[in-house]
């Protein structure tokens, strides 16, 4: 009896893991598992079995019916979890993954590097806590001289050190800093953070970035630097971007120069972005003061040159045609994500 059951359950297993359908699955289960079915017969057979042998031969044949029974639902099982693999379309789009990307106004500062370094700008850094001597003294704005108001200053409270340091109020201080370090020439951009005691409005944040530009050398004149610029407004802005340079006022250059871009919304017909003028004050210049180059060390009868200072935000509020400077520092992905 056990023998038969055995070569039954053997032959029986490898029809089983040929079943790969419902149909095959059905028809191996009524040969294996029904009525006319090999088990059944053998179980029947047991009662005309001598009375010694009923026994063993009944459990064995009760056990193989209880293994068929369990390998034909194991299979059963089996063939389900792939017919369900089968109907997934693994073609199917996954979830998004949202990907981060570079802030609007890392990226503005990138551009204006990348803008600057062909002609020769290298950059470089310096302290925002600055001292007062390079924030001031050294750009020719000596204490108490009316021209600090000029920049709303944050002062530093260090007993040890009254009145000296300061958070920096522009990035000017790096120029007196990288002419006392080297000799002409120099052609260096500062992107920095600058600090000023502000109210803070559309158009105003007390934090803030600059990137300021020195060039210095045996020839240098006006027209280089209006050249510079008049490159820079186009690389930024376009090619069909004119500049316009007015006399301002600064101590630390002479002449003093505010720079203008015709307006790259209405072309210079005027519009709400230009004010109606047709024309984008973009930042300050001008030929850096003979004594400020004294007063590092260099001779000004040999050695002139230009510099320029300009916001970051402003700029990148004029690409992306943002209205507040507020919303850069505000951390909102909605805006962040528009400006992608
Ligand atoms: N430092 C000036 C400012 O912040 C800008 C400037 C830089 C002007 C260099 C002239 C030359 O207002």
């Amino acid at each position: 009896m056990q023998e038969r059951l055995d070569a039954l359950l053997s032959a029986a297993r490898a029809e089983l893991s040929a079943a790969t359908d419902d149909a095959a699955l059905e028809q191996w289960r009524v040969t294996h598992l029904g009525r006319r079915s090999e088990v059944t017969g053998l179980l029947r057979s047991v009662g005309s079995l001598p009375r010694e042998e009923r026994r063993a031969a009944g459990q064995a044949a009760n056990a193989a019916r209880r293994e068929l029974e369990s390998a034909f639902e194991s299979r059963q099982a089996e063939l389900r979890r792939s017919a369900d693999g089968a109907q997934m379309d693994v073609t199917m789009p996954g979830y998004p993954v949202r990907l981060g990307s570079l802030h609007p106004l890392t990226r503005t500062l990138r551009e204006i590097r990348r803008v600057l370094a062909p002609l020769g700008f290298r950059a470089v850094s310096g302290p925002e806590v600055e001292w007062d001597r390079y924030n001031f003294e050294l750009l020719n704005i000596p204490a108490d001289h009316p021209a600090r108001d000029m920049w709303d200053t944050f002062h530093i409270d260090d007993k040890a050190r009254p009145g000296e340091l300061l958070l920096r109020t522009h990035t000017s201080p790096v120029q007196a800093r990288v002419m006392e370090q080297i000799q002409p020439p120099v052609r260096v951009i500062v992107p920095g953070k600058v600090y000023r005691y502000e109210d803070r409005d559309a158009s105003h944040e007390a934090e803030f970035m600059q990137v300021e530009g020195l060039a210095i050398d045996k020839h240098i004149t006006m027209a280089d630097l209006r050249g510079t610029l008049t490159y820079f407004v186009r690389a930024m802005f376009g090619p069909d971007r004119e500049l316009r340079i007015r006399a301002s006022y600064f101590p630390f250059t002479e002449p003093s120069a505010e720079a203008e871009m015709s307006c790259h919304a209405c072309d210079g017909d005027g519009c709400p972005v230009c004010g109606g003028t047709g024309w984008i004050e973009i930042l300050g210049s001008g030929m850096v003061h003979p004594k400020v180059l004294a007063d590092v060390g260099y001779d000004p009868d040999v050695y002139q040159g230009f510099a320029f200072g300009m916001g970051v935000e402003r700029i990148a509020m004029l690409k992306y045609g943002v209205t507040d400077i507020r919303s850069f520092y505000r951390n909102d992905l909605r805006f962040l994500r528009q400006l992608r």
